[in-house]
């Protein structure tokens, strides 16, 4: 039953495709300082697009602090629907650096159509989703004059960096976020066509872990045998943290797991996954591994993980150069699961890794960023409209899943502000998040624009 809303989305596909190209030209990589004044264009030209399509109040929110350079958060609402209730709408601008740059096909900051998807860097993850937000709310303010519910709008930028500044402003309350319910569109769908609602995400704890062993960087030939050797030990630490089947050995880690109760794991058994699949074609290794006893959706959406990201120091230029480092590096992080926390983790991290280490050295375990895990209970409302909406478009029934990734403010939202979240997510398996080639299939661009729509007119009737 076509509205009037829904014909304006389709009429005007081709022109949305174009802003959203325009908006992923714009390199906004949040880790990378020599890149805020792009992360700000980004914020400020989606706050342009937000007051041109007749959203309210919009403003960008600062979030530095005299400690911390902090990128802007941008925030519009529309609050005319007294009977109805208000959904608070996210998403993130910022994106992950595009590096390795050669093996991108067509440049990261070019978006460039190939069948039928649009490659960019940030194309799903997650300006092409957020856009969607965008999208539908022009088509329902365009053509119907009004919005089916309250809407207030609040993007970030430094999801890729851990989040701190929203994460400060959603704990203080502020009433620009009081809301029945948030919507995130910052996940995938389990296959292609088949629609998905999220309703679990991993916490993290990332950290950096340095070992100093001599005042200051050794000849090898003077002093090697006798002078400690950094990265001997680090890789000692390293390989001391989990066993060979995977589990790890940190004591206590796996103490507070909240397990998956039977229904939800019966329901995971029935979806549609191929193990050699994504053995071979997702992740393209020659085995997978992981916890014995564990399948695989279960290894990646309910138990913890822990990886190292690099190992920064040393020597590592061109050619030989005869040297002991005084000091080597890990980047480390850790995924947690409901039950766990990000602070007891991080406490059972760093005494273990200090328990380990060699008497030689000298050892730092830092944190740099956290957040929490999250299972979104799935008997509410805004759920139900959620599937509803979804089966009028895809003509399916919806699959609830959990993912392995973490998007920080959901838990947030929960926790400060009591709000369920519907995790409604138009990516797809193969979209390369985070990797050259990072891509987001049209379809599910233009799809994901009208079950956004459909879903905030059904929320607006329920309750
Ligand atoms: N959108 C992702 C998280 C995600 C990916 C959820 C796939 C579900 C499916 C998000 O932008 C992300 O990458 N988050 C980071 C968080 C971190 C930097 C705190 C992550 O998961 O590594
Ligand atoms: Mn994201
Ligand atoms: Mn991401």
């Amino acid at each position: 039953m076509p509205d009037q809303a829904l014909e304006y989305a389709r009429a005007n596909r081709p022109r949305f495709l174009e802003e959203l190209k325009a908006l992923l030209r714009i390199p906004s990589v949040s880790t990378d300082p020599a890149h805020a004044p792009d992360v700000r264009r980004a914020a400020q030209s989606l706050a342009a697009e937000l007051e041109r399509i007749g959203m309210e109040n919009v403003r960008l929110i600062e979030t530095s602090t005299p400690t911390r350079n902090g990128h802007p958060l941008v925030y519009a609402d529309w609050l005319h629907a007294p009977d109805a209730p208000t959904a608070l709408l996210y998403g993130h601008y910022d994106v992950q650096p595009p590096d390795p740059l050669d093996e991108w096909l067509s440049p990261p900051f070019e978006p460039t159509e190939r069948d039928g998807n649009l490659y960019a860097r940030g194309a799903v993850d997650d300006k092409g989703q957020m856009y969607m937000h965008l999208k539908a709310l022009e088509s329902l303010l365009a053509a119907e004059g009004r919005l089916p519910l309250n809407v207030r709008v609040i993007l970030e930028g430094e999801e890729e960096v851990g989040g701190e500044g929203i994460a400060a402003f959603v704990a203080s309350h502020p009433p620009e976020l009081q809301a029945d319910f948030a919507l995130v569109s910052d996940t995938e769908m389990f296959a292609p066509g088949l629609p998905t609602l999220c309703v679990g995400l991993r916490g993290m704890i990332y950290t950096e872990i340095e070992v100093r062993s001599a005042k200051t960087d050794l000849h090898s030939g003077m002093y090697g045998g006798a002078a400690p050797n950094p990265f001997f030990a680090l890789a000692h630490i390293i390989a001391s943290l989990k066993d060979q089947s995977g589990r790890i050995l940190i004591p206590g880690i796996y103490d507070d797991i909240a397990l998956p109760d039977p229904q939800e794991l019966a329901a995971w058994q029935a979806l549609p996954f191929d193990e050699d699949h994504f053995r071979a074609s997702e992740v393209g290794a020659k085995a997978l591994v992981g916890e014995t006893g564990y399948s695989v959706l279960e290894r990646i959406w309910a138990r913890p993980t822990l990886e190292v990201h690099g190992m920064p120091g040393g020597f590592t230029g061109i050619g030989a150069k005869t040297v002991i480092p005084a000091k080597a590096m890990a980047k480390l992080s850790m995924r947690l699961v409901p039950g766990m926390n990000a602070a007891t983790t991080f406490a059972r991290l760093s005494d273990y890794v200090q328990q380990i280490a060699p008497p030689a050295v000298e050892v730092a375990v830092r944190l740099i960023h956290s957040g929490e895990p999250c299972l979104i209970p799935v008997d509410n409302p805004f759920i139900h409209a959620a599937t509803d909406a979804m089966r009028q478009v895809w003509g399916r029934e919806t699959v609830f899943v959990r993912s392995g990734g973490s998007i920080p403010i959901v838990g947030d939202f929960a926790r400060h502000l009591a709000l369920p979240t519907v995790m409604m997510g138009f990516g797809l398996p193969d979209d390369n998040l985070h990797a050259p080639n990072e891509k987001f299939h049209l379809r599910n661009f233009y799809l994901g624009i009208e079950s956004i729509l459909r879903f905030l007119q059904l929320a607006g009737r329920a309750s």
